[in-house]
């Protein structure tokens, strides 16, 4: 990989003795880069650069060290040479905590829809929702932290997929759309956080606790470096290509080293090998020392001395510390510098942001009285339209589309509203019990929670559609004794849908894998009285659906996910067919936990837990490939209303491409399965009608990238069924090598609107990367020898078209 200019020759002496050393990771082993600003800021650098150079240390300290404040977290900024003081806010799906702001649909309900117009739409009007409320740094998107390792990890449904590519296209979009709203964005939580057991055991109490506060060190993940670079690294290095202004450091250790003071991934994966030359955040609590955390990376303490000090009162002191010869004033100054020069690229010195209504909060997660309505009106429209486009058709066997239904029986608490008020779960309330939710779930809880400004249930929307057709409908929405209401109700319905949900939280991991409020229960008795059966889910990630997902009165089954405040009218949508679903799973869905690598939630109650990653890269589906196990639905997994074939698959090397390092291709004509046509020409970007505006850093020099196009892969899509629908293209490659899964995600997008008996293309673009493997000796990415496969299909598992090459 090329590296940042200048470093190189340092960094690879760095490397030659540490790779070889026995700890990599020890805190101060790796000594934090000089920001330069890269190619893409260099004109904003200059300028911050001639800023911070005039300041005195207390004001370079000012621009690094959180102090008391009205937002969540607080930058003083510089008043003497007119630098603003920043004001930070929450969270991956909305700003909070706050109202007058939009509940947009949770990352994982996003991920579904495999829209990258969307995706970018999403963060776009989310970015501007943050800017109209005088947000000055966001912190979002979640960008593989968690990835999603453990299924039952609390916070996977705040990001995107397990699958590295698919978050790293999620994180580089969102990153994009955010920033050109004009926030700051935050890529987090770096890195390796996949559990909420242990977390944190610092300063503050947390629901797991088995020790008292500061006795116990936090989980700490152990990932080998192939695995860091192939899957967990991933995603991030995209959201620096996009230009993130900063990345929040984790809560958990890695190989023992505490994540915010960890030089190894600090100073050298994310500082030096991925050239990042913005801040590294603490997350709240994260912090555990003055000095390592300045020494191995950290550049902005938060919240610093805010919030009474309660998370320890780092850097209050840090210009004695300097003063002193402890530290060098040196990394406060490359610290200030890279807290200010994002600032200065996105316009945020010269243009101030409107003024903001956050006021100092007691807690962090109360529900504050704080209002100022800044939503859009088009964004309402956005929210439902990512709600129906993310949500997944898993079976169907005639339930859906409605036809019409005169008479229609409505079950489960999850259809109407939470009798205790809409932001009751996951809002002040935190947490839900378990074993009864209230009303319909459209969020998941903790700091990813966005105050919903109202939430148009399932059942809301459905009376309007059911009223506009002239249908009668009914809702049974207890929990228990519903026996006899349904034995009354169903047998004399068209159709009977139940709504059942799934809690999931920051803060603590899911128990297990059951719906909440009885569901199964629930389902069970319905299916005793009606033949058509429709389920539908809001649930945060994989759950049990094994007792009656095979049961013939079932009828349909959709994933629904987190939708947001649109829920009702988004759902109705796809169950008429106004949408016709183009959903896909962003997961492996597993028939059992059993079946998923064992124990990635690890709750020994012991002093310092550790974390494993065994799996190495071999997570979601690349495990199950790898086992041979089946899945309930594989990854990438999805159905429509209507059916597509897929034909022509065609294998080009663009005439860009610098063939040296890839070598010349020989395609192996007896395994293609569709037509062979070596070709340069019709070469439609991947990346949609959305623009890569940001520069990539780690393209120094410009040839030979790792992320420049080497292969362009188009395939025809033709929609062979009744009705208009889009479909999610997917691209796997198979590299060769026994270390290797038996194919990973490449590429993918969705191809929309196909009307019956027409044809689209699907076009790929592959870069050196994506087919590239990491030489944890050499500390390289290379394309390895052997043959490779291509492949493209509907899902994982649903590969018609494929073709091998040997490079
Ligand atoms: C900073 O100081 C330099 C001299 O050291 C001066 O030329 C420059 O104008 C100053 N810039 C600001 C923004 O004060
Ligand atoms: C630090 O920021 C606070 C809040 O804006 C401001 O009052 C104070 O003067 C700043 N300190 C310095 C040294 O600039
Ligand atoms: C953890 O240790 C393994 C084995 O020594 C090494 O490959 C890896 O780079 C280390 N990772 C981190 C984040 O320190
Ligand atoms: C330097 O200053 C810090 C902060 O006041 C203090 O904690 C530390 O003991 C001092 N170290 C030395 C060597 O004086
Ligand atoms: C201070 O900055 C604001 C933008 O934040 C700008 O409008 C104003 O003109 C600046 N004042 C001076 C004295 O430079
Ligand atoms: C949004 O809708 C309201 C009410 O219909 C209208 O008054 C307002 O002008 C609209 N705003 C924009 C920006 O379209
Ligand atoms: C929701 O709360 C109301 C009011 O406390 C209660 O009557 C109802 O049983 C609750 N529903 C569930 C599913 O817990
Ligand atoms: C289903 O119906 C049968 C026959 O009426 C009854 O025995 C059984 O208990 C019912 N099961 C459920 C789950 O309601
Ligand atoms: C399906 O529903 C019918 C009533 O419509 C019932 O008689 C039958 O037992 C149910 N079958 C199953 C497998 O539950
Ligand atoms: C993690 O790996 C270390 C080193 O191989 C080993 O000593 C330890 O027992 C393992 N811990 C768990 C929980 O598997």
């Amino acid at each position: 990989m090329k590296l940042g200019p200048g470093l190189a020759g340092i960094v690879k002496l760095a490397i030659v003795l540490n790779v070889y050393g026995a700890t990599p990771a020890s805190a101060n082993s790796w000594t934090a880069p000089n920001v330069d600003g890269g190619k893409s800021w260099k004109d904003a650098f200059a300028k911050a650069s001639s800023l911070v150079n005039n300041m005195t240390l207390a004001e370079k300290v000012n621009m690094t060290a959180g102090i008391p404040g009205s937002c969540v977290g607080n930058i003083g900024g510089v008043p003497r040479l007119n630098i603003s003081g920043f004001c930070l806010e929450d969270g991956p799906a909305g700003v909070r905590p706050l109202h007058g702001v939009s509940q947009f649909p949770v990352g994982l309900t996003t991920a579904a829809t495999w829209d990258r117009e969307l995706i970018y739409k999403r963060a776009y009007a989310m970015g501007k929702e943050f800017y109209d409320q005088g947000v000055h740094l966001a912190l979002a998107p979640v960008t593989g932290g968690p990835l999603g390792r453990a299924p039952l990890a609390g916070r996977n449904w705040e990001g995107w997929s397990p699958d590295p590519y698919a978050t790293g296209v999620a994180s580089y979009l969102s990153v994009l759309g955010m920033q050109d709203a004009g926030v700051m964005a935050t890529a987090k939580h770096f890195i390796g956080y996949e559990q909420e057991t242990f977390r944190n055991p610092y300063n503050l109490a947390e629901v797991y606790a088995v020790f008292p506060a500061n006795e116990q060190s936090p989980i700490s993940s152990n990932i080998d470096d192939k695995t860091m670079h192939e899957v967990y690294l991933w995603p991030f290095a995209e959201a620096v290509r996009a230009g993130v202004a900063h990345v929040m450091c984790s809560y958990n250790n890695l190989n023992g080293t505490q994540a915010c003071q960890n030089s190894f991934t600090l100073n050298h994966l994310l500082k030096t090998e991925l050239s990042f030359q913005g801040s590294v955040i603490s997350d709240w609590g994260g912090q555990h020392s003055d000095v390592d955390a300045l020494i191995g990376g950290l550049d902005m303490a938060m919240p610093g001395s805010g919030f009474g000090g309660v998370f320890g009162q780092f850097w209050s002191e840090l210009d004695k510390l300097v003063e002193n010869g402890t530290v060098p004033e040196d990394r406060v100054t490359d610290a200030a510098l890279r807290v200010l020069t994002p600032h200065i690229w996105l316009g945020q010195d010269e243009t101030p942001l409107p003024e903001h209504v956050f006021n100092a909060l007691p807690t962090l997660y109360d529900a504050p009285d704080m209002y100022k309505d800044v939503r859009q009106n088009s964004t309402a429209e956005l929210i439902r339209k990512i709600g129906a486009e993310g949500a997944t058709l898993l079976k169907n066997t005639g339930g859906l589309p409605l036809q019409n239904p005169q008479r229609i029986a409505v079950l489960g608490n999850d259809a109407t509203d939470n009798a205790l008020g809409q932001n009751a779960c996951g809002g002040a309330g935190i947490a839900c019990p378990l074993e009864n939710l209230n009303g319909t779930l459209s969020y998941g809880g903790g700091s990813g929670y966005a105050y919903a400004p109202y939430i148009i249930t399932p059942l809301d929307a459905l009376k309007e559609r059911a009223i506009q057709s002239g249908a009668e409908i009914s809702a049974i929405t207890v929990i228990d004794n519903f026996e006899s209401a349904i034995q009354s109700l169903v047998p004399t319905s068209d159709v009977t849908i139940v709504f059942v949900s799934g809690w999931a939280t920051e803060f603590q991991d899911r128990p297990d894998i059951t719906l909440n409020n009885n569901a199964d229960a629930l389902i069970a008795v319905a299916v005793n009285y009606s033949s058509n059966v429709v389920v539908v889910m809001h649930i945060p990630g994989v759950v049990d659906i094994e007792k009656w997902a095979d049961n013939e009165n079932v009828t349909a089954i959709v994933a629904a996910w987190l939708p947001g405040q649109e829920t009702g009218n988004a759902i109705t949508d796809v169950l008429y067919g106004d949408v016709n679903p183009s959903g896909k799973l962003p997961f492996t869905w597993a028939k059992s936990l059993d079946d998923y690598y064992p124990d990635t939630i690890v709750s020994d109650p012991i002093l310092e837990p550790q974390a494993n990653f065994t799996d190495g890269v071999f997570i979601d589906y690349r495990w199950f490939d790898a086992q041979n196990i089946t899945p309930r639905y594989e990854f990438g997994y999805g159905l429509s209303y209507t059916t597509f074939e897929y034909s022509k698959l065609v294998v080009s090397e663009p005439q860009t491409a610098d063939s040296s390092l890839f070598g010349s291709i020989s395609l192996d004509a007896s395994a293609v399965s569709a037509s062979l046509k070596l070709s340069s020409s019709g070469f439609v970007s991947e990346s949609d009608s959305i623009q890569d505006t940001a520069e990539p850093f780690t393209d120094s020099d410009g040839s030979n990238s790792l992320y420049d196009v080497v292969l362009q892969v188009t395939a025809t899509i033709t929609n062979t069924g009744d009705v208009i629908g889009s479909e999610v293209a997917q691209l796997y490659v198979s590299i060769p090598g026994d270390d290797q899964p038996v194919r990973v995600l490449r590429g993918f997008i969705k191809v929309k609107d196909i009307a019956p008996g027409e044809s689209s293309t699907a076009s790929f673009d592959l870069r050196r990367k994506d087919l590239s493997v990491w030489d944890s000796v050499k500390q390289t990415w290379y394309i390895p020898t052997g043959e490779f496969t291509v492949s493209v299909g509907a899902s994982s598992r649903d590969l018609p078209l494929s073709m091998r090459w040997s490079p």
